[in-house]
């Protein structure tokens, strides 16, 4: 069982570490069965594509946000068609009145090269969408990039309210960054972590990070949190937790708007469907672009079934 267990914990990390590798990037997405595969998860590559899924899901009653695929930019110019991509998503959700926020991630608007404008340009994007009444929200990536994207978390929240940030229960630092996040009245997005990270930073162990999802979703629906109007998207596909927030909001009394439960496209879709038939908030994160080759490996490093799975429905065809 140990072996096992260890087997497992070895193929996610070097499924992660696989991950981040240029070439095997550019070898991967030029394969048509990998692109049929990463479908599942990735629907469109196009803004059009994009917001024909946001549309009918929006029909089915669940809300979404939206990423458009990309990290870890190289150049200002990237950095820039980045963000004004975004801007062009958020004029078209007001423009189809579709129920979309975005998400964000900010090593795609240039944090690794330069945070200043980083922050300039997720600035642009946050005023974008505080004129047309949306929310921003900010996905978090390696540990090495949390500091800095608290610190631009915290920044903005001194002028928009419209800003989400998420934070990762894997990381040790995660409980102390909650008490300050909740202090300030924040906007919250609650994962487990989806990225490699040494012992000395996060839990390895899979039954650590559920245990600090659920301390940290005690302390964001304490009293003391709730009084500060702290709203959370608890983020997860496991049914174990949600259906620990779930009672234990109802049993404290937390109306059902005071939080939203948050799921990957393609992932549980019958539970998503559950939980709306329940009358729960659900938000849907659809990815669309072309870069989606690290997305995708991180969705196969969470369950290296499913390359099995979605090479066996290829060859079904
Ligand atoms: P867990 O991995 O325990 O899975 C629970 C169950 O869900 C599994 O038993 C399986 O049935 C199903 N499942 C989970 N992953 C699956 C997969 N890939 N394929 C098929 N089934 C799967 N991470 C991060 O570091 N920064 C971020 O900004 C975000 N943002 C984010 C937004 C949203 C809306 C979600 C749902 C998740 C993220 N994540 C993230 C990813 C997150 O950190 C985590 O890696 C995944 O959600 C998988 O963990 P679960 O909480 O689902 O639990």
């Amino acid at each position: 069982m140990a072996t096992v267990r260890w087997a497992a914990v070895m193929l996610r990390a070097a499924l992660i570490q696989l991950s981040r590798s240029r070439q095997a990037n550019r070898w991967v997405v030029r394969l048509p069965p990998a692109r049929s595969v990463a479908r599942r998860f990735v629907p469109g590559e196009t803004l059009p594509e994009a917001m024909a899924e946001v549309a009918r899901l929006n029909g089915t009653g669940a809300l979404v946000t939206l990423d458009h695929l990309g990290e870890h930019v190289t150049s200002a110019d990237e950095a820039d068609a980045a963000a004004q991509k975004y801007v062009a998503a958020l004029e078209e959700i007001a423009q189809r009145a579709l129920k979309s926020t975005i998400s964000v991630k900010l090593t795609q608007l240039g944090l690794g090269i330069d945070p200043r404008l980083c922050q300039d340009r997720v600035t642009r994007i946050v005023e974008t969408a505080h004129r047309l009444g949306n929310l921003v929200e900010i996905d978090m990536e390696e540990s090495q990039h949390t500091e800095a994207t608290l610190d631009i978390y915290y920044h903005l929240r001194k002028t928009f309210d419209n800003v989400r940030v998420c934070v990762q229960v894997y990381l040790y630092r995660t409980v102390a960054d909650l008490e300050r996040l909740w202090s300030q009245g924040g906007n919250l997005r609650l994962c487990k972590g989806a990225y490699r990270e040494a012992p000395d930073i996060a839990f390895p162990r899979k039954q650590d990070v559920d245990r600090a999802f659920v301390r940290a979703m005690d302390q964001i629906f304490s009293p003391a949190a709730q009084s500060t109007g702290t709203y959370i998207a608890i983020a997860t596909h496991d049914e174990r937790l949600i259906n620990w927030a779930t009672d234990m909001t109802d049993s404290r009394g937390i109306p059902r708007d005071a939080y939203e439960i948050q799921m990957l496209y393609g992932i549980r879709t019958e539970l998503q469907r559950t939980l709306l038939d329940r009358g729960y908030t659900l938000r849907v994160y659809l990815p669309f672009g072309t870069q989606w080759y690290p997305y995708f490996m991180r969705r196969i490093a969470e369950r290296p079934a499913n390359l099995i799975l979605g090479l066996r429905n290829l060859l079904r065809r």
